[in-house]
């Protein structure tokens, strides 16, 4: 957030800023999906609303996509992958639970746990892992913990837990009770095979989604959750309870956007040929440990024989460059130090010109 500020202080003030820094597509969402919510303003009443296509639609996106049968009725229609992740620990889960997460991972998984009076149990993944958490790491925990927490695609490293590594997971999770929230917001957006969801090996799972990333749709409010039979009603409650429903116009405009896939493959080419120019740059900017960035739009590059304080070197790149990007700290307290994100959701252009700039900048902190 305070590069974010600085980035925008600095763009007020007329310099030429380029936003890496932001986790969020830089395009609107599909033309069809707009003249949607256009029409439907101008004919329908805005309240409270649930779409019961939607639901269906979103259930027959599993049937197509993973050959998972789910009930229209066990998708709760959600603002967004936020409140979703939300319910899914609050209906699964009771206070003082204890759930385990990737470090690094998204700093919401930890801050949420915390909110909920629930325990995070951090587990430390490093390079040999891919950064994510495998079965061999859930399976030495002791005590179990309650539930996992697990991304793939994830933030802030892109990498995706390969299929046999999923099912082991999943394999573990049933032996030793461990429930399974999958957050699947970058389902969609991989380069190196398809995302496999954690419904195919644990339909007892909770499912996180939203139109946020793949659908192009962050400011929609718009998300769902597909909850096991044993906690949909546990799940619904609370949605109606705390959220009430997701807007009206983001629900129309979210269903059309199922059928806007030619437009959405657009921003994937775009994302590829983004993440291509950077990887090729990486050499130039001294950067050789990376992530495998198999996913979403992220680079989790290892900064740590250029700073041991990755936000002042970011604040620092941003300052002399214009280049705004994420420094490791938001996602891992421990070793973020050492770490910055690249986000590559903005258009090829701006890639190359963040190149250009940070080139020569690279070379002169060795
Ligand atoms: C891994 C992950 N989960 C959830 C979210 C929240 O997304 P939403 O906009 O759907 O609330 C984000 C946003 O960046 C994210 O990166």
């Amino acid at each position: 957030m305070a590069i974010g500020q600085l980035a925008h202080k600095l763009a007020a003030e007329g310099r030429s800023v380029i936003h890496m820094e932001y986790g969020q597509p830089s395009t609107s969402a599909p033309a069809a999906a707009l003249a949607k919510a256009h029409e439907v303003l101008d004919h329908e009443a805005q309240g409270y609303w649930e779409s019961a296509p939607l639901k269906e639609r979103i259930a027959r996106h599993y049937a197509e996509t993973q050959g998972v049968t789910i009930r229209p009725e066990q998708v709760i229609l959600t603002c967004g992958a936020s409140p979703a992740l939300v319910l899914a620990l609050m209906s699964g889960f009771a206070p003082g639970a204890r759930i385990a997460c990737a470090r690094p991972g998204y700093v919401a998984y930890r801050n949420s746990l915390r909110a909920l009076h629930m325990e995070c149990v951090e587990v430390p993944c490093g390079a040999a892992e891919r950064y994510q958490i495998s079965a061999a790491a859930l399976a030495a925990l002791d005590p179990a913990p309650d539930g996992v927490i697990l991304a793939s695609p994830a933030n802030p490293t892109g990498t995706i837990i390969p299929p046999q590594e999923m099912a082991a997971i999943a394999a573990v999770c049933a032996r030793r009770g461990i429930r399974i929230i999958s957050d699947e917001i970058y389902h969609g957006l991989s380069y190196t095979g398809p995302c496999v969801s954690a419904l195919v090996h644990a339909p007892d799972a909770l499912i996180v989604n939203s139109f946020s990333k793949y659908f192009s749709m962050p400011g929609w409010r718009l998300g769902w959750l597909v909850a096991p039979d044993d906690l949909v009603d546990a799940a619904y409650a609370r949605m109606s309870n705390l959220f009430l429903t997701p807007p009206v116009l983001a629900q129309h405009a979210g269903l059309i956007a199922f059928d806007c896939a030619e437009e959405l493959e657009g921003h994937i080419a775009t994302y590829a040929a983004n993440r291509a120019a950077m990887l090729a740059a990486l050499p130039a900017l001294g950067l050789a440990r990376i992530a495998p960035p198999d996913g979403a739009f992220y680079i989790w590059a290892d900064i740590g024989h250029l700073t041991n304080d990755s936000m002042a070197f970011c604040t620092r790149l941003l300052e002399e460059t214009g280049v705004a990007c994420a420094p490791g700290v938001d996602f891992d307290p421990v070793d973020g130090h050492r770490f910055m994100r690249f986000s590559f959701a903005v258009s090829t252009q701006l890639v190359e010109e963040a190149i250009a700039r940070m080139v020569p900048w690279f070379a002169r902190q060795g």
